[in-house]
């Protein structure tokens, strides 16, 4: 994979909770000399705040201006794997940037995700999106109303991949 990419950035895109931060930390450690970036944990860096409140103080639309902002800094960057949030290919202005790299689509069951995150209260906490009702149905909803937006996200040109995961996939059967 290295080679063919010749420094372009990799920008995995996804539903929340399938894993994209693990999978995208564990590309950049095998690729050597690519570095690890997490748009969620820049916001954070930025606003100095959890994404969460972000989102509940400022509302879903400047997060969404900030996402874009960021994204708009790293794609001018070589050589970074880039984990984005689960919502960054709502905004179309945001595919452009994308399909300068890479893209690289997680795709996983609606009930494996609710399997993986409900392991863990505080995963379903983080998420703004996942609050006040049934889990699986809201992550429903959002897969119905973007599961065209990652499809078109990732398929700018035939380099671009899905991978469908399940949680019993290692990280390293996604990388290899
Ligand atoms: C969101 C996903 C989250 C985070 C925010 C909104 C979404 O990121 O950006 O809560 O709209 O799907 P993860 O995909 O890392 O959970």
């Amino acid at each position: 994979l290295g080679s063919q990419l010749r420094g372009t950035n990799v920008y995995f895109v996804g539903m929340m909770g399938t894993g994209k931060t693990s999978v995208a930390r564990n590309l950049a450690d095998r690729m050597g000399r690519y570095t690890f970036m997490d748009t969620d944990a820049i916001i954070e860096q930025l606003m100095q705040a959890p994404v969460a409140k972000v989102f509940e103080e400022q509302g879903e639309e400047e997060f969404r201006d900030i996402e874009a902002r960021v994204l708009n800094e790293l794609h001018s960057y070589v050589k970074l794997v880039v984990a984005t949030g689960g919502g960054i290919v709502k905004e179309k202005r945001n595919w452009g940037k994308l399909q300068t790299g890479l893209v690289v689509w997680l795709d996983m069951a609606i009930d494996d995700i609710v399997k993986r995150l409900s392991s863990n209260e505080e995963e379903v906490s983080k998420r703004s999106l996942l609050q006040g009702g049934d889990v699986a149905a809201k992550l429903q909803a959002i897969y119905d109303e973007r599961k065209a937006m990652y499809e078109q996200a990732s398929t700018s040109s035939s380099a671009d991949v899905r991978v469908y995961v399940s949680p019993d996939d290692s990280v390293d059967a996604v990388v290899l």
